[in-house]
């Protein structure tokens, strides 16, 4: 798979002060960190015009840390455009993520341009954002299919779920190979119901990577909640847009990107 491949492992030198273990070398699996970069777009379409171009963005982000550059087609097309994702494309050269509606139009779009990860959300013309995970459970027929189209061509697909357990289960029957838990709930929470979402999220991500998946987690992620996701066990990738994009206003999009690499890098080395 191809965001296997670019998984990134921290090579440190264990402490010399450690005499027995001096010049050994541990290997920490890092989280890999996916910009989402819709929200650039989205000020484009304000105006419809050429500027700011979330290729361009891509490009910073990359410059920035950015192990994956992620987008959301929708089908009303609010943000990201056609022309962004054959441009993303050619220019991503590994690591584009791709998120799409589970329907045959949007499924046909990905099988041409063949994006390295599509992961199918749910969407409502009407909803802000994303809103809950994919109901695996109650659509499987449609997923199974968009799945399977979709890994012929070599293509790794993701579900996004809300953390539990019989969305956990249904997704696994499936094959994919991959879940990104729904953080949204997770963010939203405060004080003892935080910790709450957390443990519900910690006992999903427990589930999918016994069972191999590969566990990614996104939305509603900023600067002061990434820390605890990113240090779940098994974490492989975040998928981070909207605080990203917000400091990128105020200190320039490659410095917002290296910052929150930062955060997740260092969390990953406590997991
Ligand atoms: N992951 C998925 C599946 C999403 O739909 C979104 C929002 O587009 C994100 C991650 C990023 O969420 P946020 O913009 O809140 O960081």
């Amino acid at each position: 798979m191809q965001l296997k491949r670019q998984r990134r492992i921290l090579v440190l030198p264990l402490i010399p002060q450690i005499p027995q273990l001096d010049l050994t070398l541990v290997l920490i699996p890092m989280a890999l960190l996916g910009v989402n970069i819709d929200h650039v777009a989205t000020v484009r379409q304000a105006r419809r015009t050429y500027e700011p171009d979330p290729v361009f963005a891509a490009g910073e982000a990359l410059l920035g840390g950015a192990d994956i550059i992620t987008i959301h087609l929708r089908e009303d097309r609010r943000h990201i455009q056609d022309r962004d994702l054959k441009l993303l494309r050619e220019t991503v050269p590994s690591g584009l993520n791709l998120e799409l509606a589970c329907v045959p139009e949007m499924i046909q779009i990905a099988c041409e341009v063949c994006p390295n990860q599509v992961t199918l959300v749910p969407e409502r013309r009407e909803e802000v954002t994303t809103e809950g995970g994919l109901n695996v459970v109650g659509d499987t027929v449609r997923i199974d299919y968009a799945i399977r189209r979709l890994q012929e061509l070599g293509i790794e697909v993701s579900l996004f779920i809300d953390p539990d357990q019989q969305q956990l289960e249904a997704a696994l029957a499936l094959q994919v190979q991959a879940v990104e838990l729904h953080t949204g709930s997770y963010a939203l929470a405060t004080g003892s119901a935080q910790s709450l979402e957390l443990d519900r999220l910690t006992a999903a991500a427990a589930i999918a990577t016994q069972s191999g998946l590969k566990l990614n987690a996104g939305h509603g992620l900023n600067y002061l909640n990434v820390i605890p996701v990113a240090q779940i066990a098994r974490m492989q990738e975040l998928n981070i847009g909207h605080s990203i994009v917000s400091r990128a206003i105020f200190v320039g999009l490659r410095t917002a990107v290296s910052d929150m690499k930062r955060l997740i890098t260092d969390a990953s080395l406590v997991r």
